[in-house]
């Protein structure tokens, strides 16, 4: 039984873990326990004291969803103001409903017609659990909600923890940051109506733990605009998460009968950070990412981007997709270029009609030569931006946010449609489905690469509840565009990682992790990706880049790319006979393991950024074979030789495998404690080595 009803303590049961929560006496949600599970007649509602002594004692308690008034003056998770003006909520509790794996938790204010309802759900086979609120307007008169975090959580105990999120920027998202919150509060957030590259809507918390041991708790918001996320330790030691869309210039109002589910949050607690991984990989892929895809091993595809850019015709195309065949790709991407004027990218965005000049018989000949090399066909759309130089904007300059009395920032040269209007919805969905009706398209690379400024939204009674629209809508037409293509794959894009959220990741089968393609970089970066999210859905290329003059080894390339969705973005014209076939061995060996990195479980073994070496391994779900991955930049053997521990294997099965000169056959218990000696003689570096159970 996943939640055990004792009114008014519920009991929520996830494979390892007891999340407890009670209604308490003053109205609210209590989180009386949060770890592993201890009998249930152990928990009970806690002793509250007067909560109207003179210290503000409602702040002490472990609230689920504090709202703004009364003598709580912690951040609150809710404020209102109440159509007579009365801006404080005060509520009571009302009941409860289950279903199966569902709890919700119902709360009314006692005067004023607001009703919020917790909701969580838990999964037999994970300690995770996804939280939400609904907030209802049940009488007359509108309710305009001015701050609605998703969820609330309390954290156990009252040492500090130490948070982690990331730093990020163009070209380097995905950095980790980690900070001891002994007092005070971190913010994260994204004011750019886009989840963003700079910090990450989760947080993980732990007090010291390592890869594999020690409590780790996370939250994850499941949202792709602005954000906020407070962590806050407070005077009496109690760490506290907020997670929500930001508040700032925030407003949502709800008028007679109407409601609103906040964007949820994916919670829980797991032994280590590789735990937490490995637990986040596994609800993604079993119960989060969208079906069809979500159990599927994603193809090996090649992008044209960096190889072509602005530079696309069928010719150029066909050429490089039958060099893509060649090194073994499943599926070829032509990126922007292909429509409208998009010479550059000053001009087009917004044309979705393929450019006559460029594709004089349009894209069915390409697609054709595509198919005819046994390759699916995908392509790049970046669906809510219109440029000033487009028929587009030239027909509906009103589509564009703006204000009247401003001059919009031509950020990129290009302006963001008002996807809130349904006009502007309408139109992105007829003209990408036109496309996927009209060829066999079997992947769309949807891409985002600005923010959103001047938000005039003048189509709106209350402008400011764009900010929950503008995403809202984002995410139908990807889900209607779903429904009627089924069998079509979308890629998330954000210039680089700008959109690699748990909300994306509802609608989008992966993301696109990051422009910066350095192999080097991208250690640290794709680290930083999976430690939240599912290793399948990083979309990671081979490329020529060199930004570094780093000159990496093209296998060394590859090793760090096949950690993830391996892809290839290289010119591949310029490639030699011996290169082709080079990508063509490596493709063919992430073919053979994908089922071990797409499916099977990472364990992060040694941090080049800690370590100066990275080794990662995926193993089987059955721990019967196991794919370890080496790199290093520097060379090590002028320090010292190095111990690898395998952690991740059976304790009681033999493996067997070569690696340099030696020949193991060890337990899984000995690879583990004793480890296998790697020494690095060479600058880059790098090994995969394939470790299969001894039959
Ligand atoms: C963004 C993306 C790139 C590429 C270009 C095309 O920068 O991140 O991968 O698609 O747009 O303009």
């Amino acid at each position: 039984m996943s939640v055990i009803a004792r009114e008014p303590i519920f009991i929520l049961e996830t494979k390892n873990t007891h999340y407890v929560v009670g209604a308490d006496p003053f109205g609210n949600a209590h989180r009386i326990y949060w770890g592993k599970k201890c009998p249930i007649d152990d928990y009970e509602m806690p002793d509250y004291g007067d909560a109207e002594s003179n210290h503000g004692k409602l702040d002490e308690f472990f609230e689920e969803y504090t709202p703004f008034g009364k003598t709580m003056y912690r951040e609150c998770a809710v404020k209102a103001t109440f159509a007579d003006g009365c801006r404080e909520i005060n509520l009571t509790y009302v009941g409860y409903e289950t279903d199966g794996n569902k709890l919700s938790l119902i709360f009314k204010d006692v005067y004023y017609p607001l009703q919020i309802t917790l909701h969580y759900t838990t999964y037999d086979d994970s300690d995770v659990i996804v939280r939400s609120v609904t907030l209802q307007n049940t009488g007359e008169g509108d309710i305009t909600l001015e701050k609605v975090y998703s969820a609330e959580i309390t954290l156990p105990g009252t040492d500090p923890y130490r948070i982690m999120n990331t730093y990020g920027i163009w070209g380097a998202e995905h950095t980790q940051t980690e900070a001891l919150l002994d007092g005070g509060a971190l913010v994260f957030e994204s004011r750019y109506g886009r989840s963003g590259h700079n910090h990450s809507p989760y947080f993980v918390a732990h007090r010291g733990a390592d890869e594999e041991s020690g409590s780790v708790y996370f939250a994850n918001l499941a949202w792709s605009g602005s954000f906020k996320v407070h962590v806050s330790r407070d005077i009496y030691g109690i760490t506290r998460g907020l997670l929500g869309i930001n508040d700032l210039d925030f407003e949502y109002v709800l008028e007679s009968g109407e409601a609103l589910t906040a964007p949820e949050v994916i919670l829980g607690m797991a032994e280590g950070l590789g735990g937490a991984s490995r637990m986040l990989n596994d609800f993604g892929v079993n119960h989060w990412l969208p079906k069809y895809f979500n159990d599927k091993p994603l193809p090996v595809l090649y992008n044209s981007w960096e190889a072509t850019d602005f530079r696309v015709s069928t010719d150029a195309q066909s050429a490089l997709a039958k060099k893509a065949a060649a090194a073994g790709c499943e599926l070829f991407v032509m990126d922007d270029g292909w429509f409208g004027e998009r010479k550059d990218d000053h001009a087009g965005l917004g044309d979705w009609f393929v450019n006559k000049e460029k594709f004089p018989n349009g894209l069915g000949e390409l697609i054709a030569n595509v198919n005819a090399e046994g390759m699916d066909f995908g392509l790049w759309f970046e669906p809510e931006m219109v440029n000033p130089d487009s028929d587009l904007y030239r027909a509906h300059p009103d589509w564009a946010y703006h204000y009247p009395h401003r001059k919009a920032n031509e950020m990129r040269w290009q302006l963001v449609l008002n996807m809130t209007k349904p006009e502007v919805q309408e139109y992105i969905f007829e003209r990408l489905d036109d496309m996927l009706s009209t060829y066999n398209i079997k992947y769309i690379k949807w891409d985002m690469n600005r923010p959103l400024s001047e938000t005039g939204a003048e189509n709106l009674k209350h402008p400011k509840m764009h900010w929950y629209l503008f995403t809202d809508a984002l995410y139908k037409i990807v889900d209607r565009l779903r429904e009627r293509h089924p069998d079509v794959q979308f890629e998330s894009c954000s210039s680089g990682g700008g959109r690699c959220d748990w909300g994306a990741l509802k609608h989008f089968d992966m993301v696109w992790t990051s422009d910066n393609t350095d192999s080097i970089d991208r250690i640290t970066m794709q680290k930083g990706y999976a430690l939240t999210r599912p290793v399948k859905t990083m979309r990671a290329w081979v490329t020529d880049v060199n930004w570094y003059n780093r000159n990496t080894p093209l296998a060394y390339r590859f090793n760090v790319a096949m950690r993830g969705a391996l892809s290839l973005g290289g010119d591949l014209n310029k490639y030699t006979d011996e290169e082709i076939a080079l990508c063509r061995q490596c493709t063919d060996l992430y073919k053979e393991i994908r089922p071990l990195v797409q499916f099977g479980d990472l364990y992060r073994l040694l941090d080049l950024d800690k370590d100066e070496i990275s080794a990662e391994m995926y193993v089987a779900k059955d721990k019967s074979e196991a794919a370890l991955f080496i790199a290093t930049v520097t060379p090590h053997c002028i320090k010292k030789p190095v111990a690898l521990y395998l952690n991740g294997l059976d304790d009681d099965k033999i493996y067997e495998f070569d690696f340099d000169s030696d020949h193991y056959e060890k337990s899984g218990a000995y690879l583990k404690n004793a480890g296998i000696r790697l020494e690095t003689v060479q600058q880059y570096y790098h090994k995969i080595i394939r470790i299969r159970e001894k039959k």
